[in-house]
């Protein structure tokens, strides 16, 4: 399939501006556009919650040593590591880690940034406003998460305030992502912002300059696009977001079934 850019910002809903209201429009291209409409006011909700009493973790202080061996560990033995992680002082003010959700054979793995207040609560990736919107990216691309999708987060534990994950931070996480993309065997994977870009690439370029492009990581296609908590606040990129989803299935027909013509 090969849509024009006029054609893909009106599957967006966001061409012509004044389509947007319009009730005819149907379907997941619609979805992204109610979304919007919700979350007129950027909604990421930046507030912090209450520092856990210093007392709370004082048996199990931080260990700021690596993570050991996650090399062999299946998907229990993994969620149970992840669970119990005290590797960095993000361990200190989460609930809990939030590891992942979805299908565990996925052809898509979404990486984002990591668990924000919601998250955190729920114990799911994206399940706030963000999350929102990228359910509606997945069903423009007719997936759901648990269906032909996984979803993970380059750490599993929320930064307070929201704050970008810290390079140390990442990288003391890496294990635990780089284990879910083993067991995963996804066909393609998907970077959502900068911080997911840098946990897997190791690569600080902006995403202006890494969209469209095809990468690999252990033999697998990766992409990047933007991340959807900067689309809330970013209306005219969703067009671009959108572009890269489209890049996304074609690079991932491309590696399924490379002697079709797509
Ligand atoms: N933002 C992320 O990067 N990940 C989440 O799970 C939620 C919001
Ligand atoms: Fe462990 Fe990752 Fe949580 Fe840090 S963010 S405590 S490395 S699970």
């Amino acid at each position: 399939m090969s849509l024009s850019r006029e054609q893909m910002l009106v599957e967006m809903g966001i061409s012509p501006i004044w389509v947007l209201r319009s009730p005819v429009l149907a379907g997941p291209a619609d979805e992204l556009l109610q979304h919007e409409e919700q979350t007129a006011v950027p909604s990421i909700s930046l507030e912090d919650e209450q520092p856990a009493p210093p007392s709370a973790n004082a048996t199990n202080p931080v260990s700021q040593v690596p993570i050991g061996e996650v090399g062999s560990l299946d998907w229990p033995a993994l969620a149970k590591r992840v669970a119990e992680c005290r590797a960095c002082s993000l361990c200190e003010q989460r609930k809990q880690a939030v590891l992942g959700v979805g299908d565990t054979s996925p052809e898509y793995l979404f990486i984002g940034e990591g668990p924000g207040a919601d998250e955190d609560a729920k114990g799911e990736p994206f399940v706030g406003q963000a999350g929102k919107l990228l359910d509606s990216m997945l069903a423009s691309l007719d997936i759901a998460r648990g269906n032909r999708v996984y979803i993970a987060n380059a750490v599993k534990c929320r930064p307070p305030g929201n704050r970008t994950p810290e390079a140390s931070e990442m990288a003391a996480c890496w294990p635990y992502l780089e284990r879910q993309i083993a067991l995963l065997k996804p066909k393609i994977i998907v970077l959502l912002g900068k911080a997911a870009v840098h946990a897997v690439l190791h690569d600080d370029k902006s995403l202006a300059s890494l969209r469209g492009k095809r990468f690999d990581y252990a033999g697998v296609p990766v992409v990047v696009t933007y991340h959807p908590a900067y689309l809330l606040r970013n209306l005219p990129d969703k067009a671009k977001a959108w572009e890269d989803l489209l890049f996304a299935r074609r690079t991932l027909r491309e590696q399924m079934a490379p002697e079709l013509p797509f």
